[in-house]
């Protein structure tokens, strides 16, 4: 088996080495009975013993949204080389096949470390025809270690318009490369599963990984995906790029963190977009602070005074967590696909893509507040989440929901205020309900 995929490769890209580097893959869980026959929005494929998890439907259902948005907007490759794709850790290959069905991805190349997924990938692909009728390529199954991929696909200047890796834990290792491979405007697409990482209970993985110092937060599930763009940012500045998150998804799954990123040439213009977020466990109050302000982090609690209370964690993305105009197209192309509202609750991505064109609003402060934290600091029963939120806003601050916890407000209105005026509202409805 080996030497017959060693010759396949070869066969289709013979400047590549022929001793392909071996990766010890992981212990792969499966998420779905071996050989399962599963379907994505019409898209037939099997699982066999590859790492499969049926609940990352939903990130590949925005993944391919947003590629299919950004491959519309391409004209040809000047090459004609037309619009290509690097899954570069494809497990079954579903991600590759719908990019080719679904997106519009002229080729795809599937790669997995694992040989045994080989077979699996394979019959997976052979859905979709192998060739265009002018007889082109349209896909490829490689096995070689991610990095390997992408620096041999780098040194024949063979750039994709989109590299998606989908990798376990806090694996950074690819990011330049990645970056290195993507053609200009192009996007990548990246996963963490790291908890305890963004978490804050291991501090020095998040700085090895993501140049982060993560510290533990009450909204550590948006830190974690602002610690892999900040690690993002951090290996694009290093080679010259700077990156726009088009949209940001958790998961509790796992948990996973998906970021879909748009590359582009040139230093990042705004750097006000990275810096440190704080916590005052005294007050609650969270704050951004850029490297300048480093050194003079405190609260307003605190009196400008240094306190124990207030973490800090950073550097991170600080900037919204989407492109609400790109999350928009998403929604409308969702709904023209029939996938936005399906009635079923795990896969409504009408209401996952309405909660984040909101939570895109760049007024918005990193973090969330949950209720429970209004209802304990305050000693009272908080208003419902809708109420808060509109009253908020007639106060003229912005307020959101957060798609990553569903009881939490998302708000440039300090804690101390957003109790004060929870207070207000339940006097009113209190009065209210006295006068009936
Ligand atoms: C999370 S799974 C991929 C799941 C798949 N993308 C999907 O949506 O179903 C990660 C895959 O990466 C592969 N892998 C792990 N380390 C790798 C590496 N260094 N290079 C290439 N593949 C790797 C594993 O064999 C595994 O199949």
């Amino acid at each position: 088996m080996a030497a017959a995929a060693a010759a396949a490769h070869l066969s289709l890209f013979p400047s590549l080495s022929p001793n392909p580097l071996k990766t010890p893959t992981r212990p792969r869980p499966l998420a779905a009975p071996a050989n399962a026959l599963e379907c994505e929005r019409g898209v037939e494929f099997e699982t066999g013993g590859s790492f499969f998890r049926r609940e990352s439907a939903v990130g590949r259902d925005l993944g391919v949204l947003s590629a299919a948005i950004h491959f519309r907007s391409l004209s040809p490759g000047d090459d004609g080389s037309g619009i290509r794709v690097l899954d570069a850790m494809c497990g079954c290959g579903v991600r590759s096949l719908r990019y080719l069905a679904q997106a519009g991805a002229d080729f795809v190349w599937a790669n997995d470390a694992s040989e045994d997924c080989r077979p699996l990938i394979l019959s997976n692909l052979a859905r979709h025809p192998r060739f265009s009728p002018e007889g082109r390529r349209r896909w490829a199954v490689t096995h070689l270690d991610a990095n390997r991929v992408l620096a041999e696909n780098y040194l024949r200047r063979e750039f994709f318009d989109l590299v998606d890796v989908d990798s376990f834990g806090s694996d950074s290792s690819y990011m330049r490369l990645a970056i290195s491979t993507i053609r200009k405007g192009g996007l990548l697409y990246v996963t963490s599963t790291d908890g305890y990482s963004s978490g804050g209970h291991r501090p020095h993985c998040s700085l090895d990984s993501y140049g982060a110092y993560v510290r533990p937060m009450p909204f550590s599930n948006e830190v974690g995906l602002r610690m892999l763009i900040g690690g993002v940012l951090r290996e694009a500045a290093a080679l010259g790029y700077h990156i726009l998150p088009l949209f940001s998804y958790y998961s509790y799954h796992g948990p996973v963190f998906r970021v879909m990123l748009k590359v582009n040439k040139g230093q990042l213009q705004d750097r006000s977009q990275y810096g440190f977020i704080s916590y005052c466990h005294c007050c609650g109050n969270s704050q951004t602070f850029s490297w300048e302000e480093v050194g003079q982090i405190s609260c307003t609690c605190r009196k400008g005074e240094v306190s124990k209370s207030i973490v800090v964690s950073g550097p991170l993305w600080t900037g919204p967590l989407h492109d609400a105009a790109h999350v928009t197209e998403m929604l409308l192309l969702a709904t023209e696909w029939g996938w936005a509202c399906t009635n079923k609750k795990e896969d409504d991505l009408e209401k996952l893509l309405k909660q984040m064109i909101e939570e895109g609003d760049p007024l918005l402060h990193p973090g969330y507040i949950k209720l429970d934290e209004i209802a304990r600091r305050g000693k009272m029963n908080t208003p419902p989440l809708s109420t808060l939120i509109n009253a908020l806003q007639k106060k003229g601050y912005a307020a959101s929901r957060s798609h990553i916890a569903h009881n939490a407000i998302k708000t440039n209105c300090p804690i101390t205020k957003c109790i004060q005026f929870a207070y207000e509202l339940r006097h009113i409805a209190g009065t209210a309900n006295r006068g009936t």
